[in-house]
């Protein structure tokens, strides 16, 4: 052990009294239930990080004057863990995760941390609760591993103390329609990041802000922003997901997937990452273009009408791949086409297959799956 480096080869575990009983899938209501066991690791400026604990899920105990309590001194990961059909327990690229969760701890002053020590102390958490892992396919166990400043006293500074926990809960679908198509509402009448600014961190205070206009959106039957930016209306994000646009070129015949492009006003997405990646693997370049690069709701109306809208659809970890049908903008719905009879277009569901075979443990893809 190496005194003040998070560790994980020495972990205090206490087991819960209680042994829940896994939820039928159907009762699986997303980040609702939780599972018997927690992990907490302790920091300060002193001493470093503290020997993690895995305990029974139960309440924190903070001061009120506790700066995450006052400046949002709070940043939070999201990944899950699958049960193969081989009744293995996997996770899919955890990696990715612990390498934006340093990066959001150092947009904040908050301390960093040996990914892979993190990653090894998630697996021992989710060893004690692995009966809890649903079984189906988009049915998984959520990781919600959060940082948290711990200082006590109102001054705005520099958190001297700091805490990592990391809960699971047991999920499926994120949208409470289920796995069916999404309306969004192309939102510029309040902005969720800009250039500068931290939309690309995963901290807590991106989120507390976006409440007020989903409901506003929500009263008009969308689900979700699609959030806009700038003079030019760029498409940025959904703040729970990134998304993927398919035009094709009616003179060319060539298609094109469409992203907006990493310029810190978006989340690096883990699943955006492996869309653009197994679409750059598997998708003929003959037929395809697979871009990353600006684009505007203008664009997207304009296509639409020209019928060069073909597909879209939002990734993220809780939403996975999520076929979009809909899109409010100025008062009227830009349709999104979708499959006849169906509720996603047809590379939506070849997109959401490959990551699930991967994830699922029916297809090996680089290294991105680890067995718990
Ligand atoms: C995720 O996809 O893991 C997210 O963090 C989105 C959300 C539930 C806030």
């Amino acid at each position: 052990m190496t005194v003040g480096q998070l560790d994980s080869s020495i972990v205090k575990i206490t087991n819960s009294a209680n042994k829940s009983e896994p939820l039928p899938n159907d009762k699986l209501n997303f980040g609702k239930t939780f599972t018997d066991h927690m992990l907490t690791v302790e920091w300060t400026a002193e001493f470093g990080w503290a020997v993690p604990e895995i305990k029974p899920y139960g309440k924190l105990e903070i001061d009120p004057s506790c700066c995450v309590l006052h400046y949002a001194f709070e940043l939070f990961e999201g990944l899950k863990a699958y049960r193969t059909s081989d009744d293995k327990i996997t996770i899919f690229r955890p990696d990715m995760n612990m390498k934006r969760m340093n990066k959001s701890a150092a947009r904040i002053a908050l301390p960093t941390f040996d990914s892979e020590e993190l990653i090894s102390l998630i697996g021992k958490l989710i060893e004690q609760d692995k009966h809890l892992v649903p079984e189906g396919q988009g049915y998984s166990l959520y990781i919600r591993p959060t940082m948290i400043g711990t200082t006590d006293g109102l001054g705005v500074a520099v958190p001297d103390k700091a805490m990592i926990f990391v809960i699971l809960s047991p999920v499926g679908p994120y949208y409470k329609t289920g796995f069916k198509a999404v309306r969004l509402e192309a939102t510029d009448y309040a902005t969720r990041a800009w250039p500068g600014g931290c939309g690309d961190k995963k901290l807590g205070a991106n989120y507390a802000p976006c409440v007020v206009p989903q409901l506003q959106a929500a009263n008009r039957g969308y689900q979700q922003n699609l959030w806009l930016f700038g003079e030019e209306k760029y498409i940025t994000e959904v703040g729970t997901m990134n998304v993927f646009f398919v035009f094709k070129n009616t003179e060319t015949g060539k298609k094109e997937l469409v992203t907006a492009p990493l310029d810190g006003t978006i989340l690096e997405g883990v699943t955006r990452d492996s869309v653009l990646t197994l679409a750059r693997a598997r998708l003929s370049p003959e037929e395809w273009d697979v871009n990353e690069r600006y684009f505007s709701i203008l664009e997207v109306e304009e296509r639409a009408a020209k019928g060069e809208l073909v597909e879209a659809f939002g990734s993220g970890t809780a939403a996975v791949v999520s076929p979009i049908k809909e899109i409010g903008w100025r008062g009227k719905d830009i349709q999104v086409p979708l499959l006849p009879g169906e509720q996603f277009g047809e590379l939506t569901k070849r997109v959401s297959e490959w990551i699930a075979d991967i994830q699922y443990g029916r297809e090996e893809f680089k290294d991105w799956v680890r067995v718990v």
